[in-house]
């Protein structure tokens, strides 16, 4: 499989290898070069030796001349000198020249065959010269004066001349030899070149131009990857408002489903409420008329058996005794009758039941139950009025049971647009929250709360273990007008 990993170590593997090539080549030229210098050193050397063989050869001859030349030469120790040393270093080195002696001229020589074959022909002329040249010496190491007649001047001369043209040919032929190896190297380097070029034009066809091919592609795919990405990502933004849109109107519908079926709910509180009150005032009716007339004729009629009949002393006592049970029974009834649902508050109004049950709470237990208000004796709905009545009563009745306080205040004030009624004793009070969590069920403080929920009033209570209790309650209220011309006030 093709992946940019793959991709990438191929043209790096190609991209060495063109280098190690380019590399070795320059290498291999440089070490041909420095080969071909070394050589041109040595060629050089060679062709200085032989042309001072050359002049070597002269000078002997001349010298070996001038000493045999007819008449005493007051500069014979001089020539003679510089025979002895001129044929010394003229063997030496031409000994050297013929037998490749690196070691005597201090570079290698490399005899080509021909030049060999041309050494070889210049021994005879070389031994001649040199043998003349040893006959003078010994003849003058011997003190004998040198003779014309023992040197054949033209033979001498005669072999010098094939010496110096053969000297010159090898001198010849050692140039040649260099210049050819100059040409050598010439045509190395330039095919040395010519590898290197195309290395490298191969490194530019297959590794460059492919890679830049690739590297395009993959500029060309990184833009559209980003284009698509910069899409999708406003994709993803759209989306995100949509569903943060939706994420929204959810939680409006459920907000307005809590609403709904809170209000639902506060509808059917309030009709179970309703019902309930219309119970009772149909029980607190069927007790004062039904119950409470017969109790009535009960006792009307017991009187008449008093007054007509004729009793012991016994009965009598017996029928005044039922008398007062009955009258007693009236009386009870009436309460019952009373707390079920007053009769004051549907006809006289919300202050008016107040002021009654708080005078007569006050009667019945001997407490000091006392009742303040602001109002002018307009009338609230039916449902405010009820509400109301209903969290007084079991506020004080709380009170009354477990507070042990010598004082309950009940207040009924009208302020701004609000209405407030407020039941406070000096009791014991108690830890609001706590006292509803010991397990027992506690209807009342629910109820009022309930209560005040339904005709959207707030309850607050304020309470602390030996600081008294107050139960404030709020109800907004609107003021309208009615047809009989009274204050009406409206939830
Ligand atoms: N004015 C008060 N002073 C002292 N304690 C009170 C007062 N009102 C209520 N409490 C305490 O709070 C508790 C809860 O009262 P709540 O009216 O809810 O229930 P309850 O009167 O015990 O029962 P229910 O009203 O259902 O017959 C009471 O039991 C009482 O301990
Ligand atoms: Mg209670």
């Amino acid at each position: 499989m093709t992946t940019p990993g793959n991709i990438s170590r191929k043209f790096t593997r190609l991209y060495i290898a063109a280098l190690s090539a380019v590399a070795f080549l320059s290498v291999l030229g440089q070490v041909l070069v420095q080969r071909t210098l070394h050589n041109q050193l040595n060629d050089s050397g060679m062709i200085n030796y032989a042309g001072r063989q050359r002049f070597l050869s002269q000078q002997i001859v001349k010298n070996v001349l001038l000493l045999t030349a007819p008449g005493v030469t007051p500069a014979g120790p001089v020539y003679l000198r510089e025979l002895r040393q001129g044929l010394d270093v003229w063997e030496k080195h031409h000994q050297a020249l013929r037998h490749d002696q690196a070691g005597v001229l201090g570079f290698s020589v490399a005899n080509r065959d021909s030049t060999r074959r041309l050494f070889a022909r210049l021994e005879p002329h070389f031994r001649a010269i040199r043998g003349r040249a040893r006959d003078v010496m010994a003849r003058a190491g011997a003190g004998k004066a040198a003779s014309p007649a023992g040197v054949d001047h033209r033979d001498l001369l005669a072999h010098e001349r094939t010496f110096l043209s053969l000297m010159d040919r090898i001198v010849s032929q050692y140039d040649q030899a260099a210049r050819a190896r100059v040409h050598r190297l010439r045509r190395i380097e330039l095919l040395l070149l010519g590898f290197t070029l195309l290395v490298l034009a191969a490194e530019g066809l297959l590794v460059f131009r492919p890679a830049v091919g690739k590297l395009r592609d993959t500029i060309a795919q990184l833009l559209t990857a980003e284009t698509k990405a910069t899409h999708m990502n406003e994709e993803l933004l759209v989306l995100n408002q949509s569903l943060k849109e939706a994420k929204e109107e959810l939680l409006a519908t459920a907000n307005q489903k809590h609403l709904q079926q809170m209000s639902e709910q506060k509808v059917r509180a309030a009709y179970l409420i309703e019902g309930q009150e219309e119970e009772r005032k149909r029980l607190a009716r069927e007790l004062h008329d039904g119950l409470g007339q017969m109790l009535t004729a009960l006792k009307l009629g017991i009187e008449n058996m008093g007054a007509h009949g004729t009793f012991s002393e016994k009965g009598q006592k017996l029928l005044a005794e039922l008398k007062t049970l009955i009258g007693q029974t009236i009386g009870e009834t009436r309460v019952i009758s009373f707390n079920l649902m007053p009769a004051v508050l549907s006809d006289f109004g919300i202050a008016s039941a107040l002021k009654l049950l708080t005078s007569q709470t006050s009667n019945n237990t001997g407490r000091n139950v006392t009742f303040r208000t602001n109002f002018n004796g307009a009338r609230l709905p039916k449902n405010i009025e009820i509400g109301m009545y209903r969290i007084a009563q079991e506020g004080i009745h709380n009170a009354l049971k477990y507070a042990q306080a010598d004082r309950i205040a009940v207040e009924l004030v009208t302020k701004k647009k609000y209405i407030h009624l407020v039941i406070a004793d000096n009791g014991k009070g108690f830890q609001y929250g706590k006292e509803a969590e010991n397990g027992v069920a506690h209807l009342g403080i629910n109820n009022m709360q309930e209560r005040s929920h339904m005709i959207n009033g707030s309850m607050k209570i304020d309470s602390r273990p030996g600081e008294g209790t107050r139960i404030h309650i709020r109800v907004p209220v609107t003021y309208l007008e009615n047809e009989q011309n009274h204050s009406v006030i409206s939830g």
